[in-house]
C-alpha cells in the first residue's frame, strides 16, 4: 500500500536505549526456531513427544513467537517458579508458584526462558523435571548474561548474549511493568 509508513514503536519515559529492535529479535527468534526444528527431526530427539514450557511471566511474549517458528508437532505447557530466601543466598532456594498441566515423563523437554541470569532458576527447573523422568530437557534463552552466573548452566539456544545489565521489555519487568514493550531496552 502507498504512504503506509510503519507505526513508530512506543517510547514511554521509562526507556533508556532500544538494546534489541522488533525485526532484530524476530529474524534471530525465526533463526532459534529453524534451529530447533532440524535439531529435533532427527535422532536422537524424534520420534518421542516434545513439550514446549514457556517459563512465566518473562518468556511469554518469546515463547509465542518462538512457537510459531517451530515447525514440528509438539504439546505447549507453562510453569512458574520464583526464587526464595535473600538474594545474597548462594543455595538459592527456587519454588514452583505454577505446574506444569502435562506429565513429561518419557517426553523431550524444551524450556523457554526469558533470560538466564544467574542460572539458579533454569538448573532447578531442569532438575526437577529430570526427576520427574523427563527423557531430556534443553533450554531455550532470548538473553544469557553470563556475567552474572552463580552456578555452571548453559543454555542449548540463545538469542542475545548481553553484558550484564538489566533490561525491561518483550516480556522482561522492572517491577512488573513493561513487559508489553516490542523491544528490549536499558531502562532510563
Ligand atoms: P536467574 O537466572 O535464576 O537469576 O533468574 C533469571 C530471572 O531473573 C529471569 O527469568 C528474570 O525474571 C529475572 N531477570 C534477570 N535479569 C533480568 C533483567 O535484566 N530484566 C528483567 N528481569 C531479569
Ligand atoms: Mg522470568
Amino acid at each position: 500500500m502507498k504512504n503506509r509508513r510503519k507505526k513508530p514503536d512506543w517510547r514511554p519515559d521509562c526507556v533508556g536505549a532500544v538494546l534489541l529492535a522488533p525485526d532484530v529479535i524476530a529474524k534471530r527468534t525465526a533463526a532459534l526456531g529453524a534451529k530447533i526444528t532440524r535439531d529435533y527431526a532427527r535422532r536422537p530427539l524424534a520420534g518421542r513427544d516434545l513439550v514446549a514450557v514457556g517459563v512465566l511471566r518473562g518468556a511469554s511474549l518469546f515463547f509465542a513467537d518462538l512457537l510459531r517458528e517451530i515447525r514440528l508437532p509438539l504439546l505447549v505447557d507453562f510453569i512458574s517458579a520464583s526464587s526464595y530466601g535473600k538474594e545474597t543466598k548462594t543455595t538459592g532456594e527456587v519454588k514452583i508458584v505454577k505446574d506444569l498441566q502435562e506429565p513429561v515423563r518419557g517426553r523431550h523437554v524444551l524450556l523457554v526462558e526469558d533470560v538466564v541470569d544467574t542460572g539458579l532458576t533454569l538448573t532447578f527447573l531442569r532438575k526437577t523435571l529430570l526427576a520427574r523422568g523427563a527423557r531430556t530437557v534443553r533450554i531455550c534463552a532470548l538473553l544469557d548474561k553470563p556475567r552474572k552466573r552463580r552456578v555452571k548452566i548453559r543454555a542449548d539456544y540463545v538469542g542475545f548474549t548481553l553484558p550484564d545489565r538489566f533490561v525491561i521489555g518483550y516480556g522482561l519487568d522492572y517491577e512488573e511493568r513493561y513487559r508489553n514493550l516490542p523491544y528490549v531496552a536499558t531502562p532510563r
